[in-house]
């Protein structure tokens, strides 16, 4: 394994060596190189809203929407649920699905929150357990 170890070194080192800057480029060649794929202007990550399922693009935040992820139902989810208490309250959650589905039960009966018609409250759970579960 040492052996091993020491020989990745003394090929790693070599490819080091080799790759050095040669005197023939010029310094800026090389800070464009190092700068490549850098975009200043790209979106930070919300630390508050990462929940987007795997493998799918990401979706914008809507700064309208009180910045969750603009997918069909947030809307809905902004304008419900930001009556009573601020949406971080949703969006650092990483709750299983379930929880979701207590979770509306519980805003209804023990908060007060208006109950939806059946299509409104499948739109808004699908879109909290789309961005905020912990199951994807
Ligand atoms: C009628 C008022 C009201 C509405 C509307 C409302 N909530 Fe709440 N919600 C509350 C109150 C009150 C709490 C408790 C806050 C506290 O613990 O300080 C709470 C707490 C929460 C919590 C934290 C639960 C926990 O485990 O501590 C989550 C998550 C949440 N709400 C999500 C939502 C979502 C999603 C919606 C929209 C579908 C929503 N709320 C709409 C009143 C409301």
């Amino acid at each position: 394994m040492e052996q091993i170890k020491a020989i990745l070194a003394a090929v790693i080192l070599a490819a080091a060596i080799g790759a050095a800057p040669q005197g023939s480029i010029a310094a800026d060649e090389i800070e464009l190189a190092a700068n490549d794929g850098y975009d200043p202007m790209a979106r930070p990550v919300n630390p508050l809203s990462p929940g987007v399922p795997s493998g799918e693009p990401e979706a914008e935040l809507n700064p309208e929407l009180g910045n969750l992820p603009d997918t069909s139902g947030a809307e809905e989810t902004f304008y419900l649920c930001s009556a009573c208490h601020s949406l971080a309250i949703i969006k650092q959650q990483r709750i299983s699905d379930a929880r979701w589905d207590y979770l509306w039960n519980w805003m209804i009966e023990k908060q007060g929150m208006p109950e939806q018609d059946p299509a409104t409250k499948e739109k808004i759970l699908s879109y909290l357990k789309r961005h905020f579960s912990s199951e994807r």
